[in-house]
């Protein structure tokens, strides 16, 4: 009950599958949460979560943009006194069906723009802050089976973006650890059901379904708990990794 005693966390996608799950599992662990999403039902999610006993507090806005950044690091701050993990959930997805032919680079541009823009602006904001601070926090931003390897998937925004979050999280650990003690980490579901994309299981449940080695769908809770893990002290001397929540996805032949 106290893998996340006393930590403060900003969790962003926190109206989204996992990381609304994210945000119960950090309270029941004893943290202090931020829950930020553009949709305003992070409101209702965080009601939820606080009537059941969690301390946690909901932010209606854009990640993508820095002053929404800035705006949280003060809020957090003056509520909790202090910022020691930032799980960046928060992504935009592009439709499936976008081949080299027919993908526009404003396609690309649109969601590089939210999903890369919102983890830099998290280090050009917190990260600063947990510095100057001489805090040992953590970063737990988010890539994806897609950002990994080919998967199948026709030419996209998303897995670009994907691929860059796993190197713009790993590239940290070289910059920023050594001196500052600050860890950086990564996950990468392959097909985690939830309730928002329904409609992407509804076109590929038989694919999700053969390509996994494990017999049954990935639950947000089976990636919520690994970010549990990885935002804790238990994982302390873990840094610069890119763990697969993908029940075997990524070795199978
Ligand atoms: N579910 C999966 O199968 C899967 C697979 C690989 C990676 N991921 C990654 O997991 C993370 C969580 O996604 P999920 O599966 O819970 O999806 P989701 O659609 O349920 O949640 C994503 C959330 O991000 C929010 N969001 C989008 N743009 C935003 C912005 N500019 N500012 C603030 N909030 C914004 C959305 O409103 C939504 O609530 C994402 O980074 C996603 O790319 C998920």
């Amino acid at each position: 009950m106290d893998r996340l005693k006393n930590k403060v966390a900003i969790i962003t996608g926190a109206a989204g599958g996992i990381c609304r799950k994210a945000s119960e599992l950090f309270c029941q662990e004893g943290a202090k949460v931020v829950m930020v999403d553009i949709d305003p039902q992070v409101e209702s999610f965080c009601a939820d979560i606080v009537a059941a006993g969690g301390d946690a507090i909901a932010v209606v806005g854009d990640v993508s943009l820095r002053d929404t950044w800035v705006q949280l690091q003060d809020l957090t701050v003056e509520k909790y006194g202090t910022i020691d993990i930032v799980v960046n959930g928060a992504a935009v997805f592009s439709p499936p069906t976008h081949d080299w032919a027919h993908i526009t680079s404003e396609m690309i541009h649109e969601v590089m723009r939210v999903n890369i823009d919102s983890m830099l602006y998290s280090y050009q904001t917190v990260l600063r802050y947990m510095m100057k601070n001489k805090i040992r926090g953590n970063f737990l931003n988010f890539s994806s089976s897609t950002g990994l390897a080919f998967n199948g998937g026709a030419v996209q925004g998303y897995p670009f973006s994907k691929a860059c979050i796993k190197l713009g999280t790993q590239n940290m650990v070289n910059q920023v650890s050594k001196k500052y003690g600050i860890r950086f980490n990564c996950l990468a579901p392959n097909y985690v059901w939830v309730p928002k994309q329904q409609h992407v299981w509804d076109m590929f449940q038989n694919h999700f379904e053969e390509a996994t080695p494990m017999p049954y769908t990935g639950m947000p809770e089976d990636a919520a708990w690994a970010i549990v893990y990885l935002c804790s002290d238990e994982a302390k001397y873990i840094n610069g990794v890119c763990l697969p929540v993908d029940g075997g996805w990524y070795v199978k032949k």
